[in-house]
């Protein structure tokens, strides 16, 4: 991180379009030297209720209620007017100030889409000035930084598509390539392997908001089945030693007010639920079950964590939104054992940075990822690289949005010397 007191000249915010179409927020910071940085802010669409809220302008006539239009302006106004012109030793001290300017413990006053749109943008500028790389800026010391997994979401449902499909993703994970570069080939030829296999049985092969494709198929085994078959059309072996695949039901969003799950037409219990996942992992190659329960059923992840937690990597994403203090909790009571970490869902790169030293320090894996709704900004593939997870989501290998990351990965895998790639430990 940067050593010496920096000065902000500017800090200029601006209504731009996410992936979706949605208004989202673009910051600009100038230092003295003339460093520029620019940074984008995504945009969730399954969120937890805990995250930091996302300030929308809610007025009808424009964009159908979703304009950022006060967020820019608490940016232009009373941000900037607070950054400029001060010392500040460095990002800690900024994103210290952007929450106390805030006031609110969820960030609804200035709106978290204003404050982490400065925060990442204060972190690029701070990094550039410093003659550094972001990821090498971002890396804590006495962490290696590493080349992470891509988890490629090649098959999208839930309120990410328009299909029957209640589980949100399917993904595919090349643990076992040797190589970054190795593991996003593995990663598109099995995605263009994959839409060979939905038209050959008659699906179609539109795509979902995070570029997977949305079949009609029900079955989350249905899914499963055509990526295991995906995986071996294209000549790789399924499994932990070649391409594994993760999971995000996102049950939340199948959670009814009665505790129960509705899964392609049923209902099943909390138990039910964790039967099921116990089931797939046993029937095919998972490696990952991401909020395989809802935010709200800490006893069904406590029975959850009991039951797969030594073989599967279960990651709590609605249920811990990148909160250092409700992972700390989840830590204690034996809650998962992996956290999905989402710049936005807290707010502040310094928060961020928190929480994943709060996971490495408590034992549990971290797992960096994009909003459904994205820019072409590439601060996550930086984020993922400096914490040394190992793994990352950042949607299918396609869509610019979503290849944007990949492609900033591949770049760092061509820098010298070289990195390690993969899992911690593998
Ligand atoms: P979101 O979903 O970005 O729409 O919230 C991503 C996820 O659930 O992991
Ligand atoms: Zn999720």
């Amino acid at each position: 991180m940067a050593s010496e007191p920096a000065v902000i000249t500017s800090v200029r915010a601006l209504e731009i379009l996410d992936s979706r179409g949605r208004p989202t927020v673009q910051v600009t910071v100038t230092l003295p030297d003339a460093t520029m940085a620019v940074a984008g802010v995504p945009s969730g669409a399954s969120t937890g209720s805990r995250e930091a809220v996302e300030r929308r302008d809610r007025d009808a006539a424009r964009y159908g209620g979703l304009g950022v239009a006060g967020a820019v302006d608490a940016v232009n106004g009373k941000i900037a007017s607070y950054l400029t012109g001060r010392e500040w030793p460095a990002l800690a001290d900024i994103d210290a100030a952007l929450i106390a300017l805030d006031g609110t413990p969820d960030k609804s006053r200035l709106g978290a889409n204003a404050i982490v749109g400065v925060s990442m943008a204060c972190a690029r500028a701070l990094a550039h000035s410093d003659g550094r790389e972001l990821w090498d800026w971002l890396t804590p010391s006495g962490v290696t930084p590493r080349l992470p997994v891509p988890h490629f979401n090649v098959i999208n449902g839930g309120v990410h598509a328009p299909n029957p499909l209640d589980f949100q993703e399917f993904m595919i994970a090349p643990l076992g390539a040797p190589s970054f570069p190795e593991a996003v080939r593995a990663g598109a030829e099995i995605y263009a392997s994959l839409r060979g296999l939905l038209a050959a049985k008659g699906y179609a092969t539109g795509l979902g908001d995070e570029g997977g494709f949305a079949p009609q198929i029900t079955e989350p085994e249905e899914a499963l089945d055509l990526l295991v078959t995906a995986i071996r059309d294209a000549g790789y072996v399924p499994g932990r030693g070649g391409v594994a695949i993760a999971l995000d039901p996102a049950a939340s969003e199948f959670r009814g007010d009665d505790g129960g799950y509705q899964v392609a037409g049923q209902a099943l219990t909390s138990s039910d639920m964790i039967e099921r996942c116990a089931q797939i992992t046993g029937r095919f190659p998972v490696w990952l079950i991401e909020d395989g329960l809802a935010e709200n059923d800490w006893d069904g992840w406590a029975a959850l964590t009991q039951r797969l937690g030594e073989r599967i990597t279960l990651v709590g994403d609605d249920i811990f939104v990148t909160n250092p203090a409700i992972i700390a909790d989840a830590i204690a009571r034996g809650i998962g054992n992996a956290a999905l970490i989402k710049v936005n869902q807290i707010g502040t790169v310094t928060e961020t940075l928190t929480a994943i030293a709060t996971c490495r320090d408590g034992g549990y894996a971290q797992f960096v990822s994009h909003r459904s709704g994205e820019t072409t900004d590439t601060f996550i593939a930086d984020l993922a690289v400096s914490s040394g997870c190992g793994m990352l989501k950042t949607g299918a290998p396609a869509r610019g949005e979503r290849v944007a990351k990949y492609n900033r990965l591949l770049e760092i895998a061509a820098a010298r010397p070289p990195m390690p790639y993969g899992l911690p430990g593998a």
